[in-house]
């Protein structure tokens, strides 16, 4: 593994949640491996779980780490060619290039703008790192993907199915904002690169692209999909087809206490944050199907496990 931007960059999904489990179990056995290594994590976007498990994640295995909060509006200008006469300072040639020389191993958080579909999808920022920097480059969140969310999203499904092969629904559920579509992409990506069958139910017009979804069934009858389910996955996105478009007024599609009960006593996941009462019944969350806490604990191992991958190339 040379970066950590997708599944695509990882050899056997099933190996890798393997070794984050492995982390989980030890935390500290392999404290010595990134002894004199560095880790600098940039977010363009604000953060809670994904930066203090990276942070975690890095000690753990010895590393010394730097964190750069750019989520004030620090603006780089990313086109190549243009005279630097408006708001941004900087050319994010130079930027990455100098994180580049200060730093080992880099991550790099940036959400979707949500306006121009073809710039989020071509994933501009991510790939100026990756282009500019000479480092192995970590997402921490890019516009398309959440593939550390996704890693430890299966670390979670693999210690709590009881078959081999469970039902796993992702559901759309309402939110008063316009949400990125990363963590559903990813979520799907890798669930379905895991061999697992996976049921998407989203209100029409809310269907992901379909690269990320290729395999799944979707589904637009939310209590039919959840019927018989092990995991249940709840997460708003706003609309890939409309871009950008949200629909608050789906209130119905909140995942309850009577639509869990439809399940196979399933499981309750979100990556976090969620809303209370808008996106999940806080009985729901209250309740001991959620492992929305337990998903958040294991960032840390995902996180080990990628900088562990990523530190053997070095
Ligand atoms: N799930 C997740 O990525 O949380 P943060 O936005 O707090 O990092």
């Amino acid at each position: 593994m040379k970066h950590f931007t997708s599944v695509h960059d990882v050899g056997d999904v099933h190996e890798l949640v393997a070794l984050a489990a492995q982390m989980k179990a030890q935390p500290r056995a392999w404290e010595s491996v990134g002894k004199g290594r560095s880790l600098g994590l940039f977010f363009f976007n604000s953060s809670l779980r994904t930066r203090l498990s990276t942070q975690r994640a890095a000690l753990n295995l010895g590393m010394e780490v730097t964190v750069m909060d750019a989520s004030g509006g620090w603006q780089l200008e990313l086109e190549d060619g243009v005279v630097m006469d408006g708001n941004a300072a900087e050319h994010i040639r130079e930027a990455a290039g100098v994180l580049g020389r200060y730093f080992d191993l880099l991550g790099v958080r940036m959400f979707a703008g949500l306006h121009d579909r073809q710039a989020d999808y071509e994933e501009h920022v991510l790939r100026r790192f990756l282009e500019l920097t000479g480092k192995p480059v970590i997402s921490l969140e890019s516009a398309t993907r959440h593939p550390l969310q996704s890693l430890a999203d299966l670390l979670t499904i693999a210690q709590h199915k009881a078959i081999a092969l469970p039902k796993i629904v992702l559901t759309w559920a309402p939110h008063p904002r316009a949400l990125p579509q990363a963590v559903a992409n990813s979520f799907a990506e890798w669930v379905l690169a895991a061999g697992y069958p996976l049921t998407i139910a989203q209100p029409e017009g809310f269907e992901l692209a379909p690269q990320f979804t290729e395999g799944a069934t979707l589904a637009y009858d939310q209590g039919e999909a959840l019927r018989g389910a092990h995991f249940v996955y709840v997460k708003n996105w706003s609309a890939y087809h409309k871009y950008g478009l949200t629909a608050p007024q789906h209130t119905d599609w909140m995942i309850t206490p009577e639509k869990m009960a439809l399940t196979a006593n399933g499981k309750l996941m979100h990556c976090l944050p969620v809303r209370r009462n808008v996106v999940v019944h806080e009985a729901v969350l209250d309740s001991a199907a959620s492992l929305v806490l337990e998903q958040a604990e294991n960032r840390i191992y995902a996180a080990q496990a990628v900088l562990y991958q990523l530190l053997k190339t070095l």
